[in-house]
């Protein structure tokens, strides 16, 4: 079955000869104004110019025309901790008394309520769940989700987790990372659970793709998470941080040094950390909406990319510290708080969130899966300028339309 998209104004590609892009050249954005796109089984066939149009062949029977608006790849969000059970809205009080994000933690509550109802749920209800959300992440824009367990913490709700990712009945991409170091449970050290985390790994590791730790002060610090990632290394699997959000340990170094896949957060990672990781592959992976909802700094963006960084931005979608959907809000952020330019906005949501995951989406070329979004404007800054609203027209994955917003 093909689909001919005809009259794109400007059609952005994505299409380079590397599989990521770095520093200054995270500032290139591979543009066809006017042009068409031809999918052919779900994949991309051919893309050009508007005047070379004539020369297609075969069956074009399903013309689409854009009228004049802009279509991107698919986007990736490559950190959400999508499935969860219940919600956090009642720490509202104590976030307004003063309580910090890690007092929270620290009085029992935060990632331990959500441990609390994740384990009442049921494997059904915890995917229902979370196919809304994966619905609304379509709506702007979204069609490649990165999903982190965490909220278990034991070996039968984690997998509970990791299961309901597997029943969400969507087209999306959906890659799953085992986050079993989300916390030190209250009634263990954080050894032991460690060590539990360890055989979690060993007995399931066919289950997820990536091994996740939360480094942080009074959470797992520096030593035991560097031991616990390179076991998981030993075992196989890709790691991930969650690196220097609210204190600078050292993580940011730390991932560097181990060749993680991505350093995510860096909010407080000082110039050093920033330099260690431009030597690397790892990508920062950035997460400005849980800088804006827990009223913290904003990661030193420009110095990574200025530094030669691999730089990513996604949604961290979670109960706590990041309770948004919205890529395009973050898109948004990333402009006015980073200063990234547009062309390194549209690189950092799509071929570098892709590449951190390792897998072949948020670009156009030919023979990928046509996961395509058409958007409601002509030209790639408007939805960069344009402020809490959704933009997104139509989403379609694999050529198939899967999302139509109302206008
Ligand atoms: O990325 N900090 C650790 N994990 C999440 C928050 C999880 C939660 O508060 O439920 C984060 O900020
Ligand atoms: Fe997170």
């Amino acid at each position: 079955m093909n689909k001919l998209f005809i009259n794109i104004s400007e059609l952005l590609t994505m299409d380079y000869s590397t599989s990521s892009l770095r520093g200054s050249n995270m500032n290139q954005l591979n543009i066809i104004k006017d042009a068409y796109l031809l999918v052919q089984d779900g994949k991309v066939a051919e893309y050009g110019s508007m005047n070379d149009a004539f020369s297609i062949t075969g069956d074009t029977s399903d013309i689409i025309d854009c009228k004049g608006k802009m279509i991107t790849p698919g986007l990736v969000d490559s950190h959400t901790h999508l499935v969860f059970g219940g919600s956090r809205e009642k720490e509202i009080a104590l976030k307004l008394q003063g309580a910090s994000y890690l007092d929270i933690l620290k009085m029992g509550f935060g990632i331990h309520s959500t441990v609390e109802a994740t384990r009442k749920a049921s494997c059904m209800e915890l995917a229902q769940k979370a196919e809304t959300v994966v619905h609304t992440m379509n709506a702007f824009g979204v069609t490649t989700i990165e999903c982190k367990s965490g909220y278990g913490l034991d070996e039968e709700t984690e997998l509970k987790q990791l299961c309901a990712v597997d029943k969400i009945n969507t087209a999306s991409t959906l890659v799953k990372t085992y986050l079993g170091a989300h916390v030190i449970p209250k009634d263990k050290t954080s050894t032991e659970h460690l060590e539990e985390c360890k055989k979690f790994i060993q007995k399931h590791k066919d289950q997820f793709t990536f091994v996740d730790i939360f480094t942080e002060d009074s959470v797992f610090n520096l030593e035991e998470s560097k031991d616990f990632l390179e076991f998981a290394q030993e075992e196989g699997l890709k790691v991930k941080i969650h690196a220097d959000e609210i204190v600078a340990l050292g993580a940011a170094e730390m991932a560097a040094e181990i060749g993680s896949a991505s350093a995510d957060h860096l909010i407080a990672t000082e110039i050093s950390g920033i330099k260690e990781l431009a030597k690397t592959d790892t990508v920062c992976n950035l997460l400005p909406a849980t800088s804006f909802y827990l009223n913290k700094p904003y990661a030193k963006a420009r110095e990574m990319i200025d530094s030669n960084c691999i730089v990513s931005l996604s949604t961290d979608y979670n109960p706590g510290s990041s309770p948004c959907e919205n890529i395009q809000f973050v898109m948004n952020l990333a402009l006015l708080k980073y200063k990234m330019t547009p062309a390194e906005i549209w690189n950092a949501v799509t071929v570098n969130a892709a590449y951190n995951l390792g897998v072949e989406k948020g670009s156009l070329k030919v023979g990928n899966d046509a996961d395509i979004v058409i958007w409601n404007c002509d030209n790639h800054e408007y939805p960069l300028y344009h402020n809490a609203v959704n933009d997104v027209d139509k989403v379609y994955i694999n050529g198939i339309l899967i999302r139509e917003n109302l206008k």
